[in-house]
C-alpha cells in the first residue's frame, strides 16, 4: 500500500526536524519553514495529502497558509499545532476547515491517533464523493432509456422541471419508469446534493403514515418515547418523493395541502410549526381525476400536486424502445450475473416485440434476467425466453394432448415465480390471471404430487 505523504511545516527547526524523523517511521515526510516553502513544496509533491503545520511563522502564518490550501483543488487535511498563546487562532483554523489541532508540547501519542483518524475522514470523504457521482451517472439523462419521441418528449420536460423547484406529478402503468424519472429529476435539479427521500403512501396504515411523514413529539403517543423527524424534515434542502400519492387518506391529503401552500407543519402532538425547503415529486398508477369524481381524493391538492405533469406512456405504445432497453438491461444483467451473453437473435427479438407487456419495462427487464441467466449461449434464443412469451406466439403449444397444455401451463406459472422471485401477486400479474386462479393452479399442483 502507498505510504500517506505529510509534509511538516514549522520554523523552529528542531521541532520540524524531529517530528519529521519521528513520523518517517511510517509516513512518507516534507518539509519546510514557512507558509510560502509550503505552498512550493504542495505544487511540487501532488502526493502530499496531510499537513502538519504550526499556526504562528513569520511572513505567512498558519492561517493564511490554510486558506490558500482551501482555495486550491486539492483535498488536503490541516492539523495545526499551538502554543498556549495561540489556542484562539487554532479554533479559527478549525472554523475555516482545519481538521483538528494539537497543542504544544506535542504528545506523540495524540499525534498518531490524529493522524490515524484524519487518514480514516479523508477516506470516508472520497468514498462519499465517489458514491454521490456514482449516483449521478446512474440518474443521469441517459438513464431513461428510449428513443421513441414519447421519451424524447419526457426528457424534454424532465430538464424542464428540473431546473425549478416547481411540484411535479408523475403519472403512468405500473413499471412504466415513474420512480426512474423522479430519481432523474432529483440528480439533475440545483438541489441533487441533497437528500432524495422515498414514502410510499400505499405500504403504511394512516397514524403511523402520519408520523412518518410528519414525524411526532416525545410522548405523542403510547411508545412515543423520543421525537421523531419525519420524512419532510428529513428531506430539507432537497426532494421528498411520494409514491402512490392516490393511496394517501383524506385526513393526511389536508396536512399536505396545507404543506404545499405554506411549506410548514407540525409535528403529530406538537405545537412548534416547522419550515422546510423541499421538492414534492408525486406518483402514481391511478387515475386521480376519477378519485377525485369519487370524492376519494381532494380536488384542491389534485391542483397543487398537478403543477407539472409527467405521463409515462406504457411500454406497448412505444414499440421503438424496446430493441433499446433490451440491450440495456441485457449489457446490465450479463455484468451483474457474469454472463457471456452479448446479444440476441432477431427471432427472440420478434417474439419480445410481439408481446403486449402488461407489466411495462418492468416486466420486460424481469424477462430479460431470466433469459441471461437461462442463456447457454453469447445469444439469447427463443428458447431462453420465459414460456409464457414463447407459448402465445411461437404456436408450439399445439394442443395433441390435454395434458400437454397443462404441463405447459405449469412451466409457464412456475417459471413466472421464477422471474418474481417468488412474489406469486407479481407473478399472476406477468401470466395475466387474476391472484386467486394462481393460488388455485399452484393447490392443484400440490394435490396432483400427493
Ligand atoms: N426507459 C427505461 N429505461 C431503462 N430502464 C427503465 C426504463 N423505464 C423503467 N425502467 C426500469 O424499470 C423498473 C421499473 O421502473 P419504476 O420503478 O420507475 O416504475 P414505476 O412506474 O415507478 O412502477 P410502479 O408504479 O409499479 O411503482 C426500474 O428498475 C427502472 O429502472
Ligand atoms: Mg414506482
Amino acid at each position: 500500500m502507498l505510504m500517506t505523504s505529510i509534509l511538516i511545516v514549522d520554523d523552529d527547526k528542531a521541532i520540524r526536524e524531529n517530528l519529521a524523523k519521528y513520523l518517517s517511521e511510517s509516513f512518507t515526510t516534507y518539509t519546510a519553514s514557512n507558509g510560502r516553502d509550503a505552498i512550493a513544496q504542495i505544487k511540487n509533491n501532488p502526493d502530499i495529502e496531510i499537513v502538519l503545520s504550526d499556526l504562528k511563522m513569520p511572513e505567512m502564518d498558519g492561517i493564511e497558509l490554510l486558506q490558500q490550501i482551501k482555495a486550491g483543488s486539492r483535498d488536503i487535511v490541516m492539523i495545526f499545532v499551538t502554543g498556549f498563546s495561540t489556542i484562539e487562532s487554532a479554533v479559527e483554523a478549525m472554523r475555516k476547515g482545519a481538521y483538528d489541532y494539537l497543542t504544544k508540547p506535542i504528545d506523540l501519542n495524540k499525534l498518531d491517533i490524529t493522524i490515524k483518524n484524519a487518514i480514516e475522514n479523508k477516506k470516508l470523504r472520497s468514498e462519499n464523493i465517489m458514491l454521490k457521482q456514482q449516483i449521478r451517472e446512474k440518474f443521469d439523462a441517459t438513464s431513461l432509456v428510449g428513443n421513441s419521441s414519447k421519451i424524447g418528449d419526457i426528457m424534454d420536460l424532465v430538464k424542464r422541471v428540473s431546473s425549478t423547484k416547481a411540484t411535479a406529478l408523475l403519472l403512468g402503468e405500473s413499471g412504466t419508469g415513474k420512480e426512474l424519472v423522479a430519481n432523474i429529476i432529483h440528480y439533475n435539479s440545483s438541489v441533487a446534493d441533497g437528500p432524495f427521500i422515498k414514502v410510499n403512501c400505499s405500504a403504511l396504515a394512516e397514524g403511523v403514515l402520519e408520523s412518518e411523514l410528519f414525524g411526532h413529539e416525545k410522548g405523542a403517543f403510547t411508545g412515543a418515547l423520543y421525537m421523531k423527524k419525519g420524512r419532510f424534515e428529513l428531506a430539507n434542502g432537497g426532494t421528498l418523493f411520494l409514491d402512490e400519492i392516490g393511496d394517501l387518506p383524506l385526513s393526511i391529503q389536508v396536512k399536505l395541502l396545507r404543506f404545499l401552500q405554506e411549506s410548514e407543519f407540525e409535528r403529530v402532538g406538537g405545537t412548534k410549526t416547522i419550515k422546510v425547503d423541499v421538492r414534492i415529486i408525486s406518483a402514481t398508477n391511478k387515475d386521480l381525476e376519477q378519485y377525485v369524481r369519487e370524492e376519494k381524493f381532494r380536488d384542491d391538492l389534485f391542483y397543487r400536486l398537478n403543477v407539472v405533469t409527467i405521463s409515462v406512456p406504457p411500454l406497448r405504445e412505444r414499440k421503438e424502445d424496446v430493441k433499446l432497453i433490451v440491450s440495456h438491461h441485457l449489457r446490465r444483467f450479463a455484468e451483474i450475473h457474469n454472463k457471456q451473453v452479448k446479444g440476441i437473435t432477431p427471432e427472440a427479438m420478434k417474439v419480445i416485440k410481439s408481446y403486449h407487456w402488461p407489466g411495462n419495462v418492468r416486466e420486460l427487464m424481469n424477462c430479460i434476467e431470466s433469459a441471461v441467466v437461462m442463456s447457454l449461449s453469447d445469444k439469447i434464443d427463443v428458447d431462453c425466453l420465459p414460456p409464457f412469451l414463447t407459448m402465445k406466439v411461437s404456436g408450439k403449444a399445439a394442443p395433441d394432448a390435454a395434458s400437454n397444455l397443462f404441463e405447459l401451463e405449469k412451466k409457464a406459472i412456475f417459471e413466472a415465480l421464477k422471474t418474481t422471485s417468488g412474489n406469486k401477486a407479481e407473478a399472476a400479474r406477468l401470466l395475466g390471471i387474476g391472484l386467486r386462479t394462481l393460488y388455485r393452479k399452484l393447490d392443484q399442483y400440490n394435490e396432483n404430487q400427493k
